[in-house]
């Protein structure tokens, strides 16, 4: 029996419609090395999504390997349940010399969604230390991705991935317009949902520096400033959720920095171990966890088994002492223009393209057909199998979105060089050429 057929039996896939997981085309990949990986019949592939944003130093690092075995061998398990370990430590201290400002606490989670959970749960805790029980709304935006177990998906703005679970979800999240509905002006939207809720019961604002839902949307010039004042201004607490952001994708150790600010908080995942083993976590300004300590109960109740597993927390030190070392974020600033333009050419040399957004190495090409937008059954056949055919056909790995719009999504491992985005320029001129074609001769 193949290995596709065995998968239909027994596994249960993620986020997949059972007519793709049905399908005979079903890859199984089972090896990667840099930035490609094959599949079980040797076909080789671009990895132009770095998996899902998160293989940042590439595939197939024998020294991260190592690094765990080695950790396997000597403490495999201790948790930070009323003990420390030094792979922890080590993690918790680099990520804090990393951070922008005065964020210099870590609380480590398994995965991106836990990291949102434990933010808006940090955030409650200190409001409560702080003697402002009341607190407890929080703001995210419009199609803004932030996970889905039930707090991060309350939080989540994507209204296919809510609407299952709708009645599971609380109501305590405000809905915002995101940057590219409103420009700078979501900003001031933002205050205006705080004053509406009345600042005094408002936590938190939760929000991507560069938002993947909707399509790598950039903030404009000044917009984090704003927020950053807005919260100072009613004492809500501003978290820069960095899941896909952080680690070097916008050529940075946290976006927040690239874009010249402080949050309170910064969430975390995927690339913190380039997703060798899964880590995610926050990060805290020492104020958030001194009031806690300072409070009657002087515990963060919240925590994990796998938190702060030492394997994760020791390969998040070698992935990161390594991205250091090899200048990997010299590697992104360095080539994010050329790799900007080259998309920019091949907007300009389709008429399915109608924006490109995005920086760092992290871009979305929006489709349309000639400038108008894609009918209902265009999107539907596009995203319903033809671009993923497309795209395989390219040899390619990247993800056909369809949140807010119909995308295609880049965002290769941070050490590509020139050769290897060449090749994603060229995988992705063939798809868009079908994709022209196909919008020529009617569907
Ligand atoms: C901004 C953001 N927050 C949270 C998450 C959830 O992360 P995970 O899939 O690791 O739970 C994601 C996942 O892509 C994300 O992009």
């Amino acid at each position: 029996m193949s290995t596709s057929e065995r998968a239909r039996r027994h596994l249960v896939p993620h986020f997949t419609s059972y007519t793709a997981w049905e399908s005979e085309q079903l890859p199984v990949l089972v090896r990667g090395e840099g930035a490609w990986v094959w599949d079980e019949n040797g076909t080789r592939y671009l990895d132009g999504l770095s998996g899902l944003f998160c293989v940042n130093l590439g595939h197939g690092r024998s020294d991260l390997a190592a690094v765990a075995a080695k950790q396997m061998e000597t403490l495999a398990f201790a948790s930070t349940w009323g003990y420390a370990h030094p792979p922890a430590v080590e993690a918790a201290e680099l990520i804090a010399s990393l951070a922008p400002g005065d964020l210099d606490r870590v609380f480590f989670v398994n995965s991106g969604a836990e990291a949102v959970e434990s933010a808006l749960k940090l955030a409650r805790t200190f409001h409560l230390a702080n003697g402002e029980p009341q607190r407890t709304k929080v703001i995210a935006r419009e199609w803004a991705y932030h996970g889905v177990t039930l707090g991060g998906l309350a939080a989540t703005g994507v209204p296919k991935v809510r609407e299952p679970y709708a009645p599971m979800l609380g109501d305590f999240v405000l809905r915002a317009p995101n940057t590219h509905d409103r420009g700078l002006a979501g900003a001031a939207d933002i205050e205006a949902l705080i004053l509406d809720a009345g600042p005094e019961n408002v936590s938190l604002v939760l929000a991507e520096p560069v938002q993947n839902g909707g399509g790598a949307l950039v903030p404009p010039d000044g917009y984090w400033q704003q927020l950053r004042a807005i919260c100072d201004r009613y004492g809500v607490l501003l978290c820069a959720d960095e899941v896909i952001n952080a680690y070097g994708r916008l050529g940075h150790w946290f976006a927040s920095s690239r874009f010249g600010i402080v949050p309170d908080l910064i969430t975390f995942a995927k690339g913190v171990t380039s997703a060798y083993v899964p880590l995610g976590g926050v990060i805290a300004r020492g104020q958030v966890l001194d009031t806690i300590a300072a409070s009657p109960s002087r515990t963060f109740v919240h925590g994990a088994t796998f938190g702060s597993h030492p394997v994760a927390t020791a390969v998040a030190v070698a992935n990161l002492e390594a991205m250091r070392d090899e200048h990997v974020l010299d590697n992104v600033l360095s080539r994010e223009a050329g790799l900007r333009a080259s998309l920019t050419g091949l907007a300009a040399a389709h008429r399915c393209v109608r924006d490109v957004r995005g920086t760092g190495f992290f871009y979305a090409l929006e489709l349309a057909d000639n400038g108008h937008e894609l009918t209902d059954e265009q999107h539907a056949a596009l995203r319903g199998g033809l671009l993923g055919r497309w795209i395989r056909e390219a040899r390619l790995l990247i993800r056909p979105d369809d949140r807010g719009a119909t995308m295609l999504v880049v965002a290769p491992p941070l050490i590509s060089d020139d050769g290897v985005l060449d090749e994603l320029v060229t995988g992705l001129d063939q798809v868009l050429d079908r994709t022209d074609d196909w919008l020529s001769t009617g569907p």
